[in-house]
């Protein structure tokens, strides 16, 4: 059928268990419109995908909202379809959903099962860490009324929580827990310093360092997101907006640089008056880049880890290499988690060791605008967005169709 005759259900219906319309409804990404999420995510209706081996179709019922779907409008630091060879990308790594079809050889998923998603997309079966991140390296993610994962990527939805709390956490969750727990290995007693400490990584990186036995110091710029992190079980905050020259740029003056460094020494003199004693973090969450990072390098105590999975503000990074060397220190990179660390961060939320945080829930017309608001700094926590689920606050599926039909 030619692709303008397609026709969609409205969001927030669901047709019967297992049935599969030939269309769908989702955020399209092009080329010729990327740039600010407003601009370059549009709702589009084009063929529900098929599943092939080893993977599932599932109906989902709320996403998360992640800093990889405004990467991936901005078309930068990369044009993803350099990944996929497509002209159109569907991004979206985070979702709640139902299986509703199950392609051939597809393993320890049902029809009907109720679900969340992990990103790790396996390049090859058995691979582990060689992953693709689906929704940002593969085309079909999870911003559509439909999304195909491999069967690998199912995970069950904890009961407890809603269709929008339980989309609103995977990514981050999983991608702090594998850098806290699986490759710097926080130790109990140790100290961690966590940039963005109520941002979707930081959130998370907060409670699993309580977890662990450490203390986290979260870094905020507002008093809002202090107290966030304190409730969260921080150890303590700092507020950026005090320390205004500890952003790092690149041709500083001499003066300004002098500056910085007065303001990377100040700040470190706040962790010790905030741990009580003159030490630096053992490990520094990173994921904020070139602004942070020359400060994390330095402020990290001797033999501590710097442990990194992003660049928000650029990954040119510039630092004194003789602070890592002289403390030998360490810089461990990290890239989300395979499926095996996925299974033991989900286990921690549904044994309640650690909760999701969703801050805000959006509406599908709304999804553009959840983006333009994370590239804007202008969200705390984790938030969600409900497709299939008709209303906030369901859980499984018996209570959606108790919806639709009342
Ligand atoms: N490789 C991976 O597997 C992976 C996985 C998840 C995320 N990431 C990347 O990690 C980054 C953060 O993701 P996220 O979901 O946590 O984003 P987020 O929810 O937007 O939080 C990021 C936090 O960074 C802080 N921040 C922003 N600009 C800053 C600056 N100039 N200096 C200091 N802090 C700054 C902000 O906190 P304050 O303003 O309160 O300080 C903000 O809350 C993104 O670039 C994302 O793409 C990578």
């Amino acid at each position: 059928m030619p692709e303008e005759n397609l026709q969609a259900l409205p969001i927030g219906s669901i047709p019967p268990l297992g049935e599969v319309p030939n269309a769908m409804r989702a955020y399209v990404i092009r080329a010729e419109r990327f740039g600010e999420p407003t601009t370059s995510f549009q709702e589009e209706i084009i063929p529900t995908w098929e599943v092939g081996p080893g993977e599932v179709l599932v109906q989902v019922m709320a996403v998360g909202v992640n800093f990889n779907g405004v990467w991936a409008g901005l078309g930068e630091p990369v044009n993803v379809m350099r990944y996929t060879k497509l002209d159109s990308h569907v991004a979206g790594s985070d979702a709640s959903g139902v299986v509703w079809a199950v392609g051939p050889g597809a393993q320890g998923v049902e029809v009907g099962d109720e679900v969340v998603l992990h990103c790790n997309h396996l390049l090859r079966p058995g691979a582990s860490d060689d992953q693709l991140i689906w929704g940002y390296e593969t085309s079909h993610g999870s911003f559509g009324q439909f999304t195909k994962v491999q069967a690998q990527q199912c995970l069950p939805k904890p009961k407890d929580l809603s269709w929008e709390e339980a989309a609103s956490y995977g990514l981050t969750c999983y991608t702090a827990h594998r850098m806290l727990v699986d490759k710097a290995r926080v130790q109990p007693g140790e100290d961690v310093l966590v940039w963005g400490g109520a941002g979707g990584l930081g959130v998370f990186a907060v409670q699993l360092t309580k977890a662990l036995g450490g203390r986290a110091i979260a870094v905020v710029s507002s008093d809002e997101k202090a107290e966030l992190a304190m409730k969260l079980g921080a150890y303590g905050t700092i507020d950026r907006r005090e320390f205004s020259e500890l952003q790092y740029r690149d041709g500083m003056t001499p003066e300004e640089n002098k500056a910085h460094l007065g303001a990377v020494k100040a700040f470190g003199k706040r962790i010790w008056k905030i741990l009580g004693e003159r030490k630096g973090p053992d490990v520094v969450f990173e994921h904020v880049g070139k602004a942070t990072f020359r400060a994390s390098v330095f402020l990290a105590a001797p033999h501590g880890r710097i442990v990194i999975c992003g660049a928000t503000t650029g990954y040119d990074l510039s630092f004194d290499v003789r602070h890592l060397w002289m403390k030998r220190k360490r810089i461990i990179g990290s890239h989300f988690a395979n499926a095996e660390s996925c299974r033991r961060a989900n286990r921690l939320i549904m044994q309640h060791t650690i909760r999701p945080v969703m801050t805000r829930l959006f509406p599908w017309e709304e999804l553009p605008l959840a983006h333009q608001l994370m590239y804007e700094n202008k969200l705390h926590g984790t938030v969600a967005c409900l497709v299939g689920s008709p209303e906030p606050g369901l859980k499984n599926m018996s209570e959606v169709r108790a919806a639709q039909e009342g």
